[in-house]
């Protein structure tokens, strides 16, 4: 028998109702927060909201937290660097916990190519500094990106990102010499065709359309992709289709950029998620996982890309922090030694436990992921539609019985739980969801 909150919580607390009044008159709304959870403290996969309430996470701070809420080791290692030095501009002077960050993430890239690292405070400014740096490469202007993409909201990444409309409202005009083509999305594939038999043509639409008709080959600089697309929806490109972009890039001198922002630092059971494809991509933004829950990002490059930068080409205050640094550490060892074993082990038990749920559940339309990284797609079983309300009301109600689950896509539900988690935290979680999906029926 599974010990767990089955009862609905009736949330927010008086305490909890009480923040979230404050902070909604001194902080924007643009945040668009999804429940009245009011975080008190936090251990491992659990969190507990300050009534006393007690969450079972699988959302992770948006896939950040790989070792867990406040891991002993990560713990030790700021609480012994907070002691030493906090803060000392990385771009202006050296630390040696900065070359070990760099060294750790160029020996986790294919010995095919020489790497340099730059270390960056977010995913947005990662992305930024992509798309300067292949600009800057390839005396090239053009970025083509994928609806359904998401690479941030400053105005380079937001350039790049397709994938809900209330994020580029009102911001325009964004980044000139931008432009989409279709992410190859076999479960409603976007020019309707089948996989196999389609080819991957709608990645072939790069070059039979785009390059014929708007987008000259000769001025694109990259091409910018999430190996899984994540707020997109959760969704793994079928095999192949990484490889064929890899093979247009090659053919028109064109960088390939992968955004493993959320996909990498062992979510899908290797360290990135471009090691399942069989490419070696140019360029590679990272953050989210790196740091553990502390902010910090990094692009990885071609070392030949890189070297041509003059010294102050780029440049960032808090690229390096000492805490940033030590926390992303203490992650990145947690992650080799067993975190990404974890992923590749959990993450076949809860895709196993909600394909059991899609046997029971017509409302189920989908279950996809690698590793710790897997999206539930609900769906109206009489058309096939994508049933949003019904991610949401599953959501909410997940949040009344203890379960911390966040929405992705059009309808999707994604578990992207810290890397730590136990089967028994799955099973738990499983039968969690089971509850508040029955509950919205
Ligand atoms: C794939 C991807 N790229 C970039 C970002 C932006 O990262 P940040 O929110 O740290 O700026 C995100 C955030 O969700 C993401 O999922």
């Amino acid at each position: 028998m599974i010990e767990t909150k089955q009862t609905m919580m009736n949330l927010p607390g008086p305490k909890a109702k009480a923040i979230v009044e404050r902070d909604q008159r001194v902080l924007a709304p643009c945040a668009g927060r999804v429940y009245p959870l009011v975080i008190d403290h936090a251990q491992g996969c659990e969190v507990w909201d300050v009534d006393g309430n007690r969450f079972l996470d699988l959302a992770a701070g948006i896939a950040v937290l790989a070792a867990g809420h406040s891991h002993p080791r990560l713990v030790a290692a700021m609480q012994a660097q907070v002691t030493r030095f906090t803060h000392f501009a990385g771009t202006d002077f050296y630390s040696e916990s900065m070359v070990q960050v760099a060294e750790a993430l160029v020996a986790s890239m294919p010995a095919t190519h020489e790497w340099q690292i730059f270390l960056t405070n977010s995913g947005t400014e990662a992305v930024e500094l992509c798309l300067k740096l292949a600009r800057h490469a390839t005396g090239r202007q053009n970025i083509i990106g994928f609806f359904g993409a998401f690479h941030g909201r400053s105005y380079g990444s937001l350039s790049v990102t397709a994938s809900k409309p209330l994020q580029r409202e009102g911001y325009f005009p964004l980044l000139p010499g931008t432009t989409h083509s279709f992410y190859p999305t076999c479960h409603r594939c976007p020019i309707n065709l089948s996989y196999p038999d389609c080819q991957i043509a709608c990645i072939d639409l790069i070059e039979r359309v785009l390059f014929q008709t708007t987008t000259p080959a000769r001025d694109v600089a990259a091409i910018i992709v999430e190996p899984i697309q994540g707020e997109g929806g959760y969704i793994v490109p079928p095999p192949g289709a990484m490889q064929r972009l890899r093979d247009i890039c090659d053919r028109h001198g064109i960088l390939l950029i992968l955004d493993e922002v959320q996909s990498g630092i062992g979510r899908t059971g290797k360290m990135w998620a471009f090691e399942h494809e069989q490419i070696v991509p140019d360029i590679v933004a990272s953050a989210k996982g790196l740091g553990g829950g502390m902010p910090i990002g990094a692009v990885l490059a071609r070392a030949e890309l890189t070297r041509p930068w003059r010294p102050g080409a780029h440049g960032s205050t808090y690229s390096g922090n000492g805490m940033a640094c030590a926390a992303a550490l203490a992650t990145l060892d947690l992650v080799q030694e067993s975190l990404m074993a974890n992923a590749a082990q959990m993450g076949p038990r809860l895709m196993d436990g909600l394909h059991a749920l899609q046997h029971r559940y017509p409302q189920i339309g989908f279950v996809r992921g690698r590793g710790l990284m897997i999206g539930v797609e609900l769906i109206e079983p009489e058309t096939g539609a994508p049933a949003r309300a019904l991610a949401n009301a599953v959501m909410q109600a997940a949040f009344q019985r203890g379960l911390l689950i966040l929405t992705c896509g059009v309808s999707s539900i994604r578990f992207c739980p810290p890397l730590i988690i136990t089967a028994a935290e799955i099973d738990e979680a499983l039968h969690l969801f089971e509850q508040s999906l029955q509950a919205c029926l």
